[in-house]
């Protein structure tokens, strides 16, 4: 068979090395403790399963949906929006539904780019922020986002600095892998330069509810003014309802991106399960309370990750924000890859993270934790940890 041109552009995840080893001890009975993915592991609230056990009763859900989503599901994320965030959008024309985020911001770069665009993306990145535009053909420029980076500046002078001119810039903040967070003055300065470039900016708010502190609480690009002009945001029932599996997110904002994002998926897809939807719609007008419950689980996971890795030896700086810990290799093991301390990790202490590089080059140096373990299994890991900092 001829070779796949295609496929030189995906080379294999860093993390196939690291699932490999994991599976391997695994298979010879080894208890691994696992921050690897950012699988969520809590169930979903009973009265949103409960929702779907109803409706997949009634036939007429059985039949295809409707790709963009159904008109209560659309309305339901207009007021939540509005809720949360005092935006309001017109659930006609600036919201459609998508099979989870990651589709979303997937069709949302093929309907964008044609070969030649030029899309500046974060690095380290959530990789559909990058393979997005890499699977539809476009050039790829990055901008660092490690805590001591100023954002602004540094995304200022990779748009300027580029040969092309750059056709749409991907955020994610609070950010996947590093847990950064950005300030609203972040977003006022971002959509003033977008308007003044003419480049489009994709939000990615898949964290908003998954923070720690009320003053770290995220804000919505679309609180500023002017940004429905150049922005469209995406969010996610995953982390925020613990509906990983459900595939189920958003995107709203500019009415004409989310009219090409409607189009385009109405040639790909007919929709989720219309029980999905209609629990969805159940998902975001549930009391808040159910989203705090969530949000405390992770800062309880948090807390315990961070005090007791740092009693074994290991000191974390604490996410202000989502799922995940972002840390740099520990002093002792500073001369390794990340992948080789994600090794080391995984071979002498039972535990696997995720290793920076397979986030971009810029993640190199650092490892990721995702808080997908209970309280007692964390506290197994650190005592594993602590026998090997000895
Ligand atoms: C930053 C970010 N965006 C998007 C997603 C995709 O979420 P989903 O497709 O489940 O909505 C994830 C999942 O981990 C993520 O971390």
């Amino acid at each position: 068979m001829k070779k796949l041109e295609k496929l030189d552009r995906l080379p294999p995840y860093v993390f196939a090395e690291v699932n490999r080893i994991k599976d391997d001890a695994r298979s010879k009975g080894k208890d691994i403790i696992d921050f690897g993915m950012g699988n969520p592991d809590s169930p979903t609230p009973k009265h949103i399963v409960d929702k779907l056990i109803e409706a997949v009763q009634d036939p007429k859900s059985h039949r295809y949906s409707s790709s963009k989503g159904i008109s209560g599901l659309r309305k339901a994320q207009a007021e939540y929006y509005e809720r949360r965030f005092n935006v309001k959008l017109n659930y006609e024309t600036e919201v459609v539904a998508t099979l989870g985020s990651k589709e979303g911001l997937a069709n949302m770069a093929q309907v964008l780019s044609i070969p030649s665009d030029t899309f500046l993306v974060p690095n380290p990145a959530y990789p559909i922020h990058a393979f997005g535009f890499i699977i539809s053909g476009a050039n790829l420029i990055h901008y660092r986002i490690n805590e001591e980076i100023d954002l602004m500046t540094e995304i200022a002078e990779k748009v300027e600095s580029s040969k092309t001119p750059v056709k749409a810039i991907v955020i994610n903040f609070p950010s996947n892998p590093t847990a950064r967070i950005c300030s609203r003055d972040f977003y006022k300065e971002i959509v003033l330069y977008a308007i003044k470039k003419d480049i489009i900016i994709l939000s990615d708010l898949a964290y908003s509810e998954i923070y720690f502190n009320e003053d770290d609480k995220p804000t919505s690009i679309l609180e500023i003014d002017g940004a429905k002009d150049v922005a469209v945001e995406f969010t996610s029932m995953s982390k925020t309802f613990s509906m990983p599996g459900w595939r189920m997110g958003f995107a709203v904002g500019n009415e004409y991106l989310i009219s090409a994002l409607t189009r385009i998926k109405s040639y790909l897809d007919y929709g989720a399960f219309t029980p999905i939807q209609v629990a969805s719609v159940t998902a975001l007008n549930s009391d808040e309370k159910f989203i705090d419950d969530i949000r405390m689980v992770y800062k309880e996971r948090r807390d315990i990750l961070i005090e007791s890795f740092s009693n074994a030896g290991w000191d974390i700086p604490a996410p202000k924000a989502t799922m995940f810990a972002w840390s740099p290799i520990p002093e002792k093991y500073k001369e390794m890859t990340s992948l080789e301390f994600s090794k080391l990790l995984l071979e002498k202490a039972d535990i696997a993270v995720s290793p920076g590089l397979g986030f971009g080059e810029y993640g190199e140096g650092f490892v990721r934790l995702s808080m997908v373990e209970n309280e007692q299994r964390v506290r197994q890991a650190a005592r594993n940890l602590r026998k090997l900092m000895k």
